[in-house]
């Protein structure tokens, strides 16, 4: 009882804050370019810490890009390992510009989910916890056990999908939210079809889209950006959040756009036939 009671103050007081966030957002202006990282942060003049890749003998590593990136350039522990959740959510904030509410109800649902108050990043692969089935950038467990290991074919496969033209923002493009739609389609039909032991739950759903649409608000869907944090999980220097808003990516901002990939969704290809993947594969 006092659990259940615990989360439901948890839940109005960071939905309230993120409320108080959103209206901020709306009525200050957006950070200017090179403004983002305050001196002795790393970010800070374009200059990230030095980027180490993993030790696969002594390194914990996750299915997430995000995560793994923080700890090749030492922001979060460079093995990966019992990592304070508190720590995390204050480096998740300062690192990304996601909104304080957001990045503390992400860790405590994962505190929730892994009954722990540190994380060695390996947990993120525990499958069906977080890590799901149809993921973009990961063939399902069922096919790659090690989820840690990023799939090139996917991930080049992806920003090929990328319509959003080449501007100065975005010099090789830009993956939009109907691509991120269009590519989810194909990844859940692709895996009904492929994968005898395919599962994706309401909540996995859920994930996939938001993963997406973090991709889109945070990483700005760049193709440039995205070949070297997907690829070699790598922030590249002079890297700004594309979230240019004072107090960072809210949770209804998330929602928002998590809805509107959802949109692009094609219905068809939820439904559990081959003939829609295959349609899918034709289409991209
Ligand atoms: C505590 C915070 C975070 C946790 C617990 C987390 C966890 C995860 C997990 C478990 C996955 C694999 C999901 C799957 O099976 O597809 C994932 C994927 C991903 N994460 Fe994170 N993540 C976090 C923060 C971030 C941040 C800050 C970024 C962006 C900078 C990010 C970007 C991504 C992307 C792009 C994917 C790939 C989605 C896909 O393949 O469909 N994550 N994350």
């Amino acid at each position: 009882m006092a659990t259940i009671l615990q989360d439901l103050w948890n839940f109005f007081y960071l939905q309230t804050w993120d409320t108080g966030l959103v209206f901020i957002n709306l009525l200050t202006p957006k950070i200017k370019k090179g403004a983002m990282y305050k001196e002795g942060q790393p970010g800070y003049n374009g200059l990230w810490p030095e980027f180490i890749p993993p030790n696969p003998e002594t390194d914990s590593r996750s299915p997430c890009p995000g995560l793994n990136a923080m700890a090749n350039h030492g922001i979060i522990p460079r093995d990966g390992r019992n990592i304070p959740l508190p720590f995390l959510a204050e480096a998740l904030e300062k690192t990304w510009n996601l909104g304080a509410p957001f990045c503390r109800d992400t860790c405590n649902s994962v505190r929730k989910l892994y009954k722990k108050d540190t994380l060695d990043l390996s947990d993120l692969a525990k499958h069906n916890i977080i890590e799901h089935d149809s993921s973009l950038l990961r063939s399902d467990t069922f096919f790659a056990p090690d989820q840690t290991i990023p799939d090139k074919h996917l991930i080049e496969r992806l920003l090929e999908s990328a319509t959003g033209p080449a501007t100065p923002e975005h010099p090789e493009g830009q993956v939009t939210p109907k691509d991120l739609g269009k590519a989810l389609s194909l990844r859940f039909a692709e895996s009904r079809r492929d994968n005898p032991e395919f599962s994706l739950k309401f909540l996995h759903a859920f994930f996939a889209y938001s993963n997406a649409s973090v991709f889109y608000e945070i990483l700005g869907g760049d193709v440039k950006t995205l070949r070297i944090i997907l690829e070699k999980e790598r922030i590249p220097d002079g890297y700004e959040p594309f979230m240019r808003s004072r107090k960072g990516l809210t949770m209804k901002k998330q929602y928002f756009r998590a809805a509107h990939i959802w949109f692009h969704t094609n219905t068809k290809l939820k439904l559990k036939n081959n003939e829609m993947a295959n349609e899918a594969e034709t289409q991209n």
